[in-house]
């Protein structure tokens, strides 16, 4: 991995978190059980890559590290946000008893855990219905962009993106496909985390003067993004630890979850893994910027995390 890939990565975290500390807030005021469940989950401390792909998405990585605050760019900081609201509020459903059942999460007490299942399927809601508020304060300087995001976000998140996906993971455990397991693993993938990371970079694009002409490979690259996050994703909760992890491993296994381990074996697992990191450069070619350092590295940091 370029040493410039990962200045890029890890000034664009430094720059979401700095709008995230000083927007949040304001944001998550007046001071309930609730802004208090949310805000304990948001600061748990993720990767923040999400918010990273809306920032790259919308600017080229020389900008990036040029960019002194927020405040010259602040559409796509709050679509940022936004982002992290619905995927911080999926993981925080996604570790009830009802659902993976995870203590663990960023490294601490899952949400349900600290508080109680009542407050985290509050929080979850919460976070959930926030990050359209958040779209609709824009001021993007392309009217139709406040519209079209609010859209994409429906999509990815929505009753046939992430949701769609988490029902179909949970159907899967509850009553395990014989047949079509391949195409049932895939179209698991695509929905519960691709459609949400897709959503990320299609935001960012967005706001783009010249978002149109890129859409569609933006669209093909974060699809491929999304799978490969999701087959290292599996990969880790059969080789990962707790420590790194901030998650509880092996709990894949233990709940019988259909996973590219446990369909094709960790080493056919690893080799699809390392086929869609190829796959994932080669889309870049097609992209129309002369300067694509972050897209190129970012496959390859996503199959070798640890985390
Ligand atoms: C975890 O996402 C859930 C998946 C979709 C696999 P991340 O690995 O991005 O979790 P955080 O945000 O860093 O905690
Ligand atoms: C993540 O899938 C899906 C969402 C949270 C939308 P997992 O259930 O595999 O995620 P982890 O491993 O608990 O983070
Ligand atoms: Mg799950
Ligand atoms: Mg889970
Ligand atoms: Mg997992």
């Amino acid at each position: 991995m370029s040493s410039s890939f990962l200045q890029i990565l890890k000034t664009s975290k430094q720059l979401f978190d700095s709008f995230f500390e000083s927007y949040t807030k304001k944001l998550f005021q007046p001071q309930t059980r609730i802004t208090d469940a949310c805000l304990y989950s948001l600061r748990a401390g993720g990767k923040r890559i999400r918010p990273i792909f809306v920032l790259n998405s919308f600017l080229n990585p020389e900008a990036v590290m040029r960019e002194s605050g927020f405040h010259n760019h602040k559409p796509a900081y709050l679509a940022a946000l936004a982002v992290e609201c619905i995927h911080t509020y999926s993981l925080i459903h996604d570790d009830l008893p009802a659902m993976d059942n995870d203590d663990t999460r960023r490294g601490m007490p899952t949400c349900h855990i600290q508080f109680d299942e009542a407050t985290a399927i509050l929080a979850g809601d919460a976070l959930n219905s926030i990050s359209f508020y958040l779209l609709s304060l824009l001021e993007p300087t392309d009217p139709n962009a406040i519209r079209d995001s609010i859209q994409i976000l429906h999509k990815g998140a929505g009753m046939n993106g992430m949701i769609l996906g988490q029902m179909e993971d949970i159907e899967e455990e509850k009553n395990p496909s014989t047949s079509d397991q391949e195409s049932r693993l895939c179209s698991i993938h695509e929905k519960k985390t691709g459609a949400l990371i897709e959503a990320s970079f299609l935001l960012g694009n967005r706001l783009r003067p010249d978002w149109l002409e890129r859409e569609s490979v933006i669209s093909s690259y974060a699809k491929e993004i999304g799978l490969l996050f999701q087959i290292t994703d599996d990969i880790l909760d059969v080789e990962g630890n707790l420590e790194e992890l901030g998650k509880t491993p092996g709990k894949d296994a233990k709940a019988g979850k259909l996973t590219y381990p446990s369909l094709y074996g960790l080493e056919t697992a690893k080799k699809l893994r390392d086929e869609s990191v190829t796959k994932a450069i080669s889309l870049v070619s097609e992209l129309p910027s002369l300067n694509n350092e972050f897209f190129l590295g970012l496959p390859k940091y996503i199959a070798e995390r640890k985390k």
